[in-house]
């Protein structure tokens, strides 16, 4: 495979900075243009031959965010309407990327957008970059000069009911147009590649995880009775802000009393009575990375016997599978585990969801789940156990590193037990 061209430095122009004034994408947060520039590298070696596009979001805004696989191979969070093309064996140009079109206007409604040139070149990274109407010719251009007609399917793997995506529908486009091309579907490197996380991604993860685990301590701290879920959710909102986060990774879930066992109860406007738990799923974004942490509370800090007894089934069937932990195991087992504690326990059908995810980019991130876990994974586990008709709903969640030989629980700080949050409460 050909070296993928780097744009260098000029005695006139310098690699402009995040946030330059000059409107210049570049990548945000604490990992820099070399680790998206490697990352591009072992995608194109695992993909060997032929041509992937990847297009970023069509259109960004607080509620909308960048693609998850576009920003994981830039960097760039706010560049809606782009696309980067790979072509590993192209003569010249490995990496291209293609910016939506410079309308003059745009400055005065979007802010300032820059022209095309090595400025933009050092931003991005990528030695070739072009606009969104060139991409139809030069990528004609790139399968021609392309050993082989072939394209490659980077996209995850769907169901029939899903909309096609963008990128399967352009591959088809191409193929209906030129003789001889063919589609290969690689959909299973890019989850691979996301869900083992190196060091740089876990920091940054670790700092999501930290900012949700302060939100849940303030929460426990401001919590009382005849204060709204709504109240309370802005308590973890503005402590997660406060390090940097700048939204919720997913919909939050306060639920308190009956909302307790809704496991998408999203309202979060009940008033909370003393006596009653809340049930608190909340998780901050930080620098596109998500954190996943679940927790019952006590509204008045002290939970009733029957509240604890419940709480104690979902902490052994938390200890009995997070203990388990390590390369090798699967998802299988470790769904097994929990299943067992809490059948034996009682409570066959107040247990109704599955152990657990992996967590990145996204909260339900990418990844093989049907191959044993590999160190660098991080996924959560997440038992819960639900008894409508006493009001009680109980979920614990943690966020657990796996590694060479066994785990790191990355939210270790945050009161889990009964014991321990009563204690945490009354303190
Ligand atoms: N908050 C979503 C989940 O726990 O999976
Ligand atoms: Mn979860
Ligand atoms: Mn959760």
């Amino acid at each position: 495979m050909p070296e993928a061209r780097i744009p260098q430095e000029t005695p006139n122009i310098k690699a402009p900075k995040p946030g330059n004034d000059l409107g210049i994408p570049t990548p945000t947060g604490d990992i820099g243009p070399d680790v998206y520039r490697q990352r591009r590298r072992k995608l194109m070696e695992q993909m060997g031959s032929g041509i992937a596009v990847i297009f970023s979001a069509d259109t960004i805004s607080t509620t909308q965010r960048q693609d998850s696989n576009f920003y994981y191979l830039t960097g760039l969070e706010h560049e809606a309407g782009a696309a980067l093309v790979l072509a590993p064996e192209h003569p010249r140009f490995q990496e291209q990327l293609y910016l939506r079109t410079l309308e003059v206007e745009d400055n005065r409604w979007h802010g300032i957008r820059p022209v095309l040139g090595r400025a933009v070149e050092l931003g991005t990274g990528i030695a070739m970059v072009s606009r969104s109407a060139n991409m139809p010719v030069l990528l004609n251009r790139a399968i021609l000069s392309a050993n082989t007609r072939e394209l490659v399917y980077l996209g995850s793997f769907a169901t029939y009911n899903r909309p096609v995506s963008k990128e399967l529908q352009l591959l088809r486009d191409i193929q209906s147009r030129i003789l001889n091309v063919t589609i290969r579907d690689a959909s299973d490197i890019l989850p691979r590649m996301r869900s083992i996380h190196d060091e740089t991604e876990i920091a940054v993860m670790q700092k999501a995880i930290d900012a949700t685990v302060d939100a849940h301590k303030a929460a426990m701290r401001a919590l009382k009775p005849g204060m709204s879920e709504a109240e309370l959710l802005c308590v973890f909102e503005h402590t997660a802000y406060s390090h940097g986060s700048r939204r919720f990774a997913y919909e939050p879930i306060v639920g308190s009393g009956p909302n307790n066992w809704v496991l998408h109860y999203t309202q979060n406007t009940r008033t909370m009575n003393d006596g009653e738990m809340v049930l608190c799923d909340v998780g901050a974004e930080l620098q596109m990375y998500a954190a996943d942490i679940t927790r019952t509370y006590p509204v008045s800090g002290k939970f009733s016997p029957r509240q604890k007894e419940i709480h104690n089934v979902v902490q052994d069937a938390w200890n009995a599978t997070v203990e388990m932990c390590k390369p090798g195991v699967t998802w299988v087992e470790l769904n097994d585990k929990a299943r067992d504690i809490i059948d034996r326990a009682g409570y066959s059908d107040e247990y109704y969801h599955s152990l657990g995810h992996f967590l990145g980019l996204d909260v339900h991130d990418v990844g093989l789940e049907h191959k044993p876990l590999e160190p660098g994974q991080i996924i959560t586990i997440e038992p819960g156990v639900y008894v409508a008709d006493e009001n009680i709903g109980v979920r614990t969640e943690d966020d657990i590193l796996i590694t060479e030989d066994g785990y790191i629980n990355l939210s270790i700080d945050l009161p889990r037990s009964a014991d321990e949050i009563e204690a945490f409460m009354a303190s």
